[in-house]
């Protein structure tokens, strides 16, 4: 199983700004064996990054799409618009859900959109604090999976990445323990597997919320947690280094 560090850096960083950062990944990020570091810049930032990072090991996501190709959908961006540039693109993250009030099917659409375009797809799923304290942070977690993936077919599963990320842990400072991460995305994948596709056994799952240079470590020594989606260290060149370093390291 291959192992992916994923930078989220949100609505932050200008194009002079995204330049620097960029620079100093470059200078300090060494190929690791069977592993990924992808970065998810603002959009206005991608064709710049996309030069500045061509022949380079890492790679550029994009924070979203839209499911149509093209049309009348003021202030959006297409799959078909990022396709050159990114090879993956994150979908269904809280944030999109909980303030954009994107719904299962709306992701779906999208993560279907991605993988007709040839982008792999991060997925993110994750349970509010007031579902986990109602015990209910895996049935939440699992649906969100099912109905996010639903209408792939088994052989194109292999294409799409999942990422846990309880939304309590995210930019709080208080990640999950690495052992309720493992849990609950160990039963993620027992019961994906189970209910719907034995596949799901193949591809990554990434741990987010409130990963940083310390804790790393302990995340990437977890049988199901396969890499990181990074927030707010992916914003600093030594911090995501070194979580790359750790999520490597800790296998
Ligand atoms: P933080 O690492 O800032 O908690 O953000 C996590 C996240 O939302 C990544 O997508």
């Amino acid at each position: 199983m291959k192992t992916i560090v994923a930078g989220n850096w949100k609505m932050n960083l200008d194009p002079a700004q995204s330049i620097d950062l960029v620079s100093s990944l470059k200078a300090g990020l060494v190929k690791f064996p069977n592993t990924e570091c992808v970065i998810f810049p603002p959009y206005t930032s991608i064709t710049l990054l996309s030069e500045l990072l061509s022949g380079s090991i890492i790679k550029l996501g994009a924070q979203n799409i839209h499911p149509e190709e093209s049309g009348a959908f003021t202030g959006e961006v297409s799959a078909l618009m990022i396709k050159n540039y990114c090879s993956h693109v994150i979908l269904g993250h809280s944030e999109r859900r909980i303030i954009f009030g994107e719904t299962d099917d709306f992701i779906n659409r999208k993560v279907l959109t991605s993988l007709k375009s040839g982008i792999t797809p991060i997925l993110c799923v994750g349970e509010t604090l007031k579902q986990r304290e109602a015990g209910l942070a895996l049935s939440v977690c699992l649906d969100q999976l099912i109905k996010g993936l639903a209408g792939i077919k088994p052989e194109n599963l292999s294409q799409v990445v999942v990422a846990y990320e309880p939304v309590w842990a995210i930019g709080t400072g208080m990640s999950a323990s690495p052992v309720i991460a493992q849990e609950i995305m160990g039963s993620l994948r027992n019961q994906f597997s189970e209910k719907i596709s034995k596949e799901i056994s193949e591809i990554p799952f990434l741990y987010g919320g409130s990963v940083n240079a310390d804790n790393a470590i302990d995340f990437a020594k977890e049988k199901d947690i396969n890499g990181a989606l990074v927030g707010g260290a992916s914003l600093d060149a030594n911090a995501f280094i070194q979580i790359a370093k750790s999520m490597v390291d800790g296998k």
